[in-house]
């Protein structure tokens, strides 16, 4: 008899988490890696939430908290949303998590029956058909072009919204494409979203305070009409530099929100004490580097930009958000390699930048696109500028 069940046997794990893993193996084995494959801000979490944190620690704050969260941090979040989104919500309103990445799927798992569909826009986040799946339910990816700005449009929603569409996930910034939808692309989306009053709209912002030249719109606050079904999941991983702390949190209607608090009491049990009181120190405390960090990822962007798109094959266009490239290498396919091969596709591209130029990127197969791959510019600039001037070097050698 098989030990694990059946229906995992065609689970594929996330391809990030690949990629990333390989990168590390290379490193440990010796060989120089530029490692482009990391979504981590490689500055370091605030001194004040890091304090927050250890103090917790010293005066014993090191006992459980209500599964959703601490009170003190709802009220936090709960400031945050009127602060930077001019959004209220309720304290019932708000569940705090281990991380956005757990919150969503258990939002998931919360609005999702077996079958249902979810309309994912791709190059989506690789995480985010495997966690419909593993709720049971089937994505239904619908692809977003280079020249749509990778974002959806509305009559690619009006032809993909159905009977059996429970959901639809809208990441803005997003990753891997860094495209953040305007206010008014937004709201083009509500009158077609309008017409199917099931459907709810999980909104991951979890890049909201990395925004370059344009303005960010949350979806809740830009769709005040459909704001009875809107679920926005945000967190501190990333404007914060919190990746490690694990904490995430979610905002919506009341009735997804008291079933969301059900299903994390009978599993996740509640987010770690001191990473909650350390990001209470973040959202109450000096904001001021946010800003002063979306500048210097402004200026790695530019950097990478100017450098990829020099390349022979490569296009990219600056994205408003995130700190990600998508980089288009359709036209490199095809090529031959200075040993002969053939590079098929994008995984056998970024397979050649690590075996020729040791940098290490993540295919665009994992995020459901074919043609392109990601690179993350969340690492030094001249880890940068080196790692893209070996890609454009390692472009210039195909035939
Ligand atoms: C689009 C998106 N959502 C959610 C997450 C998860 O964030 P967290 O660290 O809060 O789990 C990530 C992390 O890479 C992400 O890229």
């Amino acid at each position: 008899m098989a030990l694990t069940a059946s229906r995992w046997d065609d689970l594929e794990g996330s391809k990030i988490g690949e990629a990333y893993e390989l990168a590390l193996e290379l490193k440990a084995q010796g060989r120089q890696i530029f490692d482009l494959t990391t979504g981590e801000p490689d500055f370091a979490s605030p001194e004040h939430a890091n304090a927050a944190g250890k103090a917790a620690i010293d005066n014993g704050q090191t006992k459980y908290t209500p599964t959703d969260g601490d009170m003190a941090l709802k009220e936090s979040v709960q400031l945050k949303y009127r602060r930077d989104n001019g959004l209220e919500f309720d304290i019932n309103q708000i569940c705090i998590g281990s991380g956005a990445k757990p919150l969503l799927y258990y939002v998931l798992l919360t609005i999702l029956d077996i079958g249902d569909e979810v309309i994912v826009p791709t190059p989506a986040w690789t995480s985010f058909p495997g966690m419909v799946e593993l709720a049971g339910a089937v994505p239904k990816l619908v692809s977003c072009t280079r020249e749509q700005g990778y974002k959806l449009t509305p009559q690619a929603l009006e032809t993909t919204l159905g009977e059996r569409t429970k959901a639809i996930i809208i990441n803005t910034p997003s990753n891997p494409t860094g495209a953040v939808y305007s206010r008014t692309e937004l709201e083009a989306l509500e009158p077609i979203l309008s017409a199917y009053p099931d459907v709810v709209i999980v909104a991951d912002e979890i890049y909201e305070y990395l925004v370059y030249d344009v303005e960010f719109a949350s979806v809740a606050a830009t769709l005040p009409s459909l704001a009875h079904r809107i679920v926005s999941v945000n967190g501190a991983s990333k404007g914060y530099a919190m990746t490690g702390w694990r904490i995430g949190y979610a905002a919506g209607p009341v009735l997804i929100m008291d079933t969301l608090r059900k299903l994390l009491s009978q599993s996740a049990g509640n987010p770690t004490t001191m990473s909650q009181l350390a990001t209470i120190a973040a959202i109450e405390g000096p904001q001021d580097l946010l800003a002063e960090r979306s500048e210097l990822y402004r200026r790695r962007r530019d950097l990478a930009v100017q450098i990829l798109n020099q390349a022979p094959g490569l296009h990219v266009d600056p994205p408003d958000g995130a700190f990600y490239l998508y980089v288009d290498c359709s036209e490199a396919l095809g090529s031959q390699t200075p040993d002969g091969k053939v590079l098929e596709d994008d995984a056998a591209f970024c397979q050649y930048l690590l075996e020729s130029e040791g940098v290490a990127t993540v295919p665009s197969v994992g995020f459901y696109a074919p043609g392109g791959f990601r690179v993350s510019y969340a690492c030094d600039e001249e880890t940068l500028r080196e790692a893209c001037q070996r890609i454009a070097r390692a472009c210039n050698h195909l035939r």
